[in-house]
């Protein structure tokens, strides 16, 4: 490589992260890129005036990711993140082949990582609707480990709970109940939080779901293979670059103030603002 060529890559990988999710639950994946990835810098939308995702048609869900990720393509990100299992789900393959940048998502780590991790070959899956009815959960999983049993969950309640912030409402704990009891009493050794927004409720459930089921938070290893793919490309950055503004941007397309306090509330980081933007204009 020249060193013209060299200064070029090395640019590129001081560049932001684009990280995606209907409202905050993508925050939950952020805060662990902070974590694992402390140099990097992201740049996060979360789409406040259109959650949820999770009872939408594949169409809205694809025609939605691509003006999102026409939006974080102008903030010059080096990668993407689609941190929301609906899109991930539903929208994923048709638009990493449109794009000249890294794309990942959220589903197929967390699956992995269950497949890898169960003892007696029961897994349960708790999501939004669109991402249980497109059954990717149960195909990746017995891609891993073929004699599987997947049992899918939606918890359309959940979403709204937490984007109220009621995380810990005696309301929340009866919804939990409800919704987990089939699969308490099916023998899952293992429960994947497949829906960006769950890991905020981790207590809840694991109240409800007792201490023997291992709770899989995709989150986590989506940061690890997040590394992994930015180091094959030499994307990792290494902290020595300069810029301009804050570290990580905040944007959304509506609530803005709600969505700050409920960011500082879950993060490692302060921010000091989130900017509303016009997301139907890409
Ligand atoms: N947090 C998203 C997910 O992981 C979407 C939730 C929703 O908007 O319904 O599926």
């Amino acid at each position: 490589m020249s060193n013209k060529q060299l200064d070029e890559a090395k640019a590129l990988s001081y560049a932001p992260i684009g990280v995606f999710d209907s409202g905050v639950g993508g925050l939950t994946v952020a805060r662990e890129i902070m974590r694992q990835l402390p140099d990097e810098r992201i740049v996060y939308f979360g789409d406040t005036a259109r959650v949820p995702y999770g009872s939408k048609s594949k169409e809205t869900i694809i025609r939605f990711s691509r003006q999102i990720i026409r939006f974080l393509k102008t903030k010059n990100v080096k990668a993407i993140v689609v941190a929301c299992n609906t899109a991930s789900a539903l929208a994923l393959e048709e638009i990493q082949s449109e794009l000249d940048i890294p794309i990942i998502g959220v589903l197929k780590p967390g699956a992995k990582v269950a497949a890898e991790t169960t003892e007696n070959g029961k897994i349960g899956v708790i999501a939004t609707e669109s991402t249980i009815a497109s059954q990717l959960y149960t195909k990746v999983i017995q891609s891993h480990l073929p004699q599987a049993q997947v049992l899918g969950k939606p918890c359309p309640l959940f979403v709204p709970l937490v984007e109220e912030g009621w995380m810990k409402d005696p309301v929340t704990v009866e919804v939990a109940n409800r919704y987990l009891e089939p699969l308490k009493e099916s023998g899952i050794d293992t429960l994947i939080l497949g829906c960006t927004h769950y890991p905020l409720l981790r207590s809840t459930v694991r109240q409800v779901m007792g201490e023997e089921v291992n709770l899989v938070n995709p989150a986590y290893e989506t940061a690890i293979e997040l590394k992994g793919l930015l180091d094959d490309m030499d994307l990792l950055n290494d902290g020595k670059g300069q810029f301009e503004g804050p570290v990580h941007q905040f944007y959304v397309s509506d609530a803005a103030e709600k969505f700050k306090s409920f960011a500082n509330s879950i993060l490692p980081y302060g921010i000091d603002t989130t900017q509303l933007i016009h997301i139907e204009e890409y």
